[in-house]
């Protein structure tokens, strides 16, 4: 309908100028509809195009278009719409002569050697990386003739090298039937691998192209680097090679979208005519995806400028070659230093057996590289704390002057005192000992005094993210009393192996609270690392009623190690309370006294608390 409609619009324009007779045969439209029809390869595009065609092949006025190079331009742009298919064109050639594809004449060999030489471009580069360029992917026929050449001259070069870099950006042309070849020599000999399947319109058939296990010389190893470099350029037969490999996750594709071109094109003579059709007549469906890069063209994996494509190739190939040592020492530092022993362990052989199964062979960047092992760490291990990070240097300290230190500690924390003379004492990060030291004296007067005189006490951490735990033997013992030290928890240390004991300190500065009135903490599943410390020393010790909900289950603060020489760095807890019955609370959160969504957790808090104050009223 479509081709219909368009020839009818188009020959609006050129009724005023029509000449009267016609130029062209009446059964153009029709001979070239005929080509279309039984040799595009997607016939379920032309549904319909019958009923057009002869509808269209009365009107016979486009012919009087005297030009056969405007008329063949109106009847291409015709088709291409008909099909959506810009690789279907139609031209007017009177003097073409059609290319005879000679059989392959038998050359000496030492001709033989010299063609081979301008088409195939090997190199090996620096890192052991071989690098082998090919602009025309030869079909069966000329490689069993030039096979045993091949594979002195390039093959054999290319086997010793540790990744190679296959470069298709100027490979625009190639036979059909090299496709099993070049990728059978990327693959294993068993078992046999459906690579492709290729639909051809004129007989109507479809073949699968299988893997071959019987090879001419050796194959690259399956565990060495393949990537293949691509442009807009790169077509045809090139492009269903770089697609087969990718998606049976052989080759990494680094370089520019290809050209979206076709398997098969071939250019029918219309008639007695001096117009011809070209058109693909057959297509690739992948068995694998179920689709093809036909029109559309390979998306690479690695998106950059042509030139730019090998460049980033070998950063890829470099990359990967530290990913073993990587994994490898990432392995040993947490089976060395991972807080719960077992567990550690178990990581670190799952890891390893990740990269024996190639779990990391894909990688293209720094990034993404910690990216996976950041969540193949939290998967194995269910310890979100465990993960890839980056050395942020510590800041310099700031000097601070007092004031500075009071807005500080005032937006720090939170101070109220509600009915019944209940306090309220809010702060969403825990400081370390040695930083809190030298302001404890500023934080009891513009905080602690605040609250320090109430009969009942709210500390409210449902945002309290964390932070260093050196400073939570401190603040419990601010709820206990001066007279006997109590043992709060037991830390163990996996790096040295040691089991020390968190106890109350003797000497605070300020007044406690001692403990005796009563205290509510108020959690949230955000509430994390250092603060459930806190919150499961609380609680384990009878000391504060937990309101709220399941704290988030992180952990002890993690401890950062560099991952040998590399710019990679591990974030790994190293310290678990000390329980004989496993995790206290890493890993699964400590559950409330009295559930509460947390933004109801405060009034649920202030109720428990007036019923039982205001009644001794
Ligand atoms: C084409 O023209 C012939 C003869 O003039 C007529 O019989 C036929 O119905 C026409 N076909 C269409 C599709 O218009
Ligand atoms: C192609 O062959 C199938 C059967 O294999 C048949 O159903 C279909 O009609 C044929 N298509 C054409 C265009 O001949």
């Amino acid at each position: 309908l479509l081709l219909l409609l368009l020839l009818l619009l188009l020959l609006l324009g050129f009724v005023n100028v029509s000449f009267l007779h016609a130029s062209f045969p009446p059964s153009l439209i029709e001979d070239m509809a005929k080509i279309v029809m039984d040799n595009y390869c997607s016939p379920e595009k032309l549904v319909g195009m019958k009923e057009d065609i002869a509808a269209a092949s009365n009107n016979t006025e486009v012919l009087s278009i005297p030009d056969g190079e405007s008329l063949a331009n109106i009847l291409s742009s015709g088709v291409q719409t008909t099909v959506s298919d810009p690789r279907v064109k139609v031209s007017y050639e009177p003097n073409y002569v059609p290319v005879v594809h000679p059989e392959m004449p038998n050359l000496p060999a030492e001709q033989l050697v010299a063609v081979l030489q301008t088409s195939i471009k090997l190199d090996l580069l620096e890192g052991n990386i071989g690098y082998m360029r090919i602009d025309h992917i030869l079909g069966e026929e000329v490689a069993d003739k030039v096979g045993p050449l091949l594979v002195d001259l390039v093959w054999n070069k290319i086997l010793p090298t540790s990744a190679l870099i296959f470069d298709l950006r100027y490979t625009s042309s190639g036979d059909l039937s090299g496709i099993p070849y070049i990728v059978s020599y990327f693959t294993e000999a068993e078992p046999v691998i459906h690579i492709d399947s290729i639909y051809d319109r004129p007989s109507n058939t479809t073949t699968k192209l299988l893997s071959m296990s019987t090879l001419l010389g050796e194959r690259y190893s399956v565990s060495k680097p393949l990537i293949i470099l691509t442009s807009k350029n790169t077509k045809g037969i090139a492009e269903d090679v770089a697609y087969c490999l990718q998606n049976l996750k052989r080759a990494t594709v680094v370089g520019e979208k290809t050209a979206g071109g076709s398997v098969k094109i071939d250019k029918f003579k219309v008639g007695d005519t001096d117009f011809y059709v070209t058109l693909p007549t057959a297509k690739s469906i992948n068995p694998i995806t179920g689709s093809t890069w036909e029109l559309t063209g390979v998306s690479p994996d690695v998106e950059v400028d042509a030139e730019d494509a090998l460049a980033t190739a070998i950063r890829i190939i470099n990359l990967r070659a530290q990913v073993p040592a990587i994994i490898e020492e990432s392995a040993s530092l947490i089976a060395n230093n991972y807080a719960f022993e077992s567990i550690g362990a178990d990581v670190a052989e799952k890891l390893r057996e990740l990269q024996a199964n190639g779990e990391f062979s894909t990688v293209v960047c720094k990034e993404g590289l910690e990216t996976k092992l950041s969540a193949d760490l939290q998967t194995l291990s269910g310890d979100k704390s465990l993960k890839t990070t980056t050395n942020t240097p510590a800041l310099p300290p700031m000097e601070y002057s007092p004031e500075m230190y009071i807005e500080l500690i005032k937006i720090s924390f939170h101070t109220d005192v509600f009915e019944n003379n209940i306090g309220y004492l809010r702060f969403d990060m825990f400081g370390d000992f040695e930083e809190v030291k030298p302001i404890a004296q500023i934080i009891v007067e513009h905080v602690w005094n605040k609250v320090v005189n109430t009969d009942a006490m709210i500390v409210d951490l449902r945002n309290n993210l964390g932070g260093p735990t050196t400073a939570i033997a401190g603040f419990c013992s601010y709820f206990f009393d001066g007279d006997k030290q109590i043992v709060l928890d037991k830390l163990y240390d996996r790096p040295s192996g040691v089991t020390t004991e968190l106890l109350t300190l003797p000497e605070l500065t300020g007044v406690r609270y001692g403990s005796k009135k009563s205290l509510i903490i108020l959690t949230s599943k955000a509430t994390a690392g250092a603060a459930e410390e806190f919150v499961y020393i609380m609680k384990k010790l009878g000391r504060a009623m937990i309101v709220g909900e399941t704290t988030a289950g992180a952990s002890h603060p993690p401890k950062v190690f560099p991952v040998g020489e590399t710019n990679v760095f591990l974030s790994i807890p190293t310290v678990h309370s000390d329980t004989s019955t496993g995790p206290a609370w890493e890993g699964v959160g400590i559950t409330p006294h009295i559930p509460a969504a947390a933004d109801a957790a405060l009034e649920v808090a202030k109720g428990i608390f007036n019923k039982h104050l205001g009644g001794q009223q």
